[in-house]
Formats: structure tokens, C-alpha cells, sequence
């Protein structure tokens, strides 16, 4: 899964990977595991810098591994060089929703801090606008989320990915 904080992939890719029968794994946790921080102290003690280093290693141990349902972190395949690691052994799906739902998605989440500070509605439109393009580049397929439940979401990318997921 990949694609805009809110968009669902989380959730998505949970359920998902208990309909495939497959591990779930989510970027963001991981990182947290190996790096022993949240994603937002990295982010506060380390820097931006440091936290895309981690998801490009993650990225490169990603890469042979099979049998997975992945949710990346929204700013994952913004670097080329990740989408071409997540391309050699996985399916793109691009999750994607319309900012006023994003926005009641993530309003009581204070745990981005690319959305923090100023107004989080206009932080939403501008990221989506500067990022719209990588994702689309980025993706094998697109979802829109926006006013579908998750169950509704994972029927879709079943139906998608037909025999892709044999
Ligand atoms: C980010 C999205 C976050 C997390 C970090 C940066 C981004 O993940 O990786 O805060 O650049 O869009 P989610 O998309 O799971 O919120």
C-alpha cells in the first residue's frame, strides 16, 4: 500500500493480509522497532534526513522478501530509488482520498509531524498537490478510499489484482 497519510493503508493493509493470509508488516513500525523511537522523535531529534535513510534501508531488506502485505509510510516511494525496491518483488497500490477526508482521518492523530504547525486542512492540500504526481507514477493501481469502508476497500484490491495474487 502506498500513498497520502490517511488514505487507509494501515488499516487496509491489516485486513487485507488476513484475507490473503500473509504478513502484515508497516514501514513506520518497523523503523520504530529498529530504530527504538517513534517516527515523530526521529523526525524531532534526528531530522527528516535520517528517517527517509531508515525507510531506504528498509526498503533495500524489503525488496527479496515475499508473502507480504506492506503499508508504507507516505512519504516511502517519493524516493525513486524505493520504488524500484518495493517494485522487484511487490504489487503498487496507490490508496488515495479526498483532503476534507483525510483531514477527519487524521485530526485527533497528533503523531505526523509533516502535518504539524499552521493549519492541517491546508498542509493536507499542499502536500497532496507537491506529492500527487510521484504517487501516480509510483503506482500499479489506484483506490480511492474516500467514503469506503475497509472491508469495501479490500474487496476492490482483491478484485484488482485478480490473478496477480495467486
Ligand atoms: C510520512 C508519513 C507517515 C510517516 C512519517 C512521514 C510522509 O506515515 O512515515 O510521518 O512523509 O507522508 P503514514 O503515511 O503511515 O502516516
Amino acid at each position: 500500500m502506498i500513498g497520502f497519510m490517511g488514505t487507509g493503508k494501515t488499516s487496509v493493509g491489516e485486513k487485507l493480509a488476513v484475507r490473503l493470509g500473509r504478513r502484515f508488516l508497516d514501514t513506520d513500525c518497523e523503523i520504530e522497532k529498529t530504530t527504538g523511537e517513534t517516527v515523530a522523535n526521529i523526525f524531532a531529534r534526528l531530522g527528516e534526513k535520517v528517517f527517509r535513510a531508515e525507510e531506504n534501508t528498509l526498503a533495500k531488506l524489503l525488496a527479496d522478501k515475499s508473502n507480504l502485505v506492506i503499508a508504507t509510510g507516505g512519504g516511502m516511494v517519493l524516493n525513486p530509488a524505493n520504488v524500484a525496491l518495493l517494485r522487484k518483488s511487490g504489487v503498487l497500490i496507490l490508496l488515495c482520498a479526498e483532503p476534507d477526508i483525510i483531514y477527519e482521518r487524521v485530526k485527533r492523530k497528533k503523531t505526523r509531524p509533516l502535518l504539524a504547525g499552521g493549519s492541517l486542512k491546508e498542509n493536507i492540500v499542499i502536500l497532496i498537490k507537491e506529492r500527487e504526481k510521484a504517487y501516480r507514477a509510483a503506482a500499479d493501481y489506484c483506490i480511492d478510499t474516500s467514503g469506503q469502508g475497509v472491508e469495501q476497500v479490500v474487496e476492490r484490491i482483491i478484485s484488482v489484482l485478480g490473478d496477480r495474487i495467486k
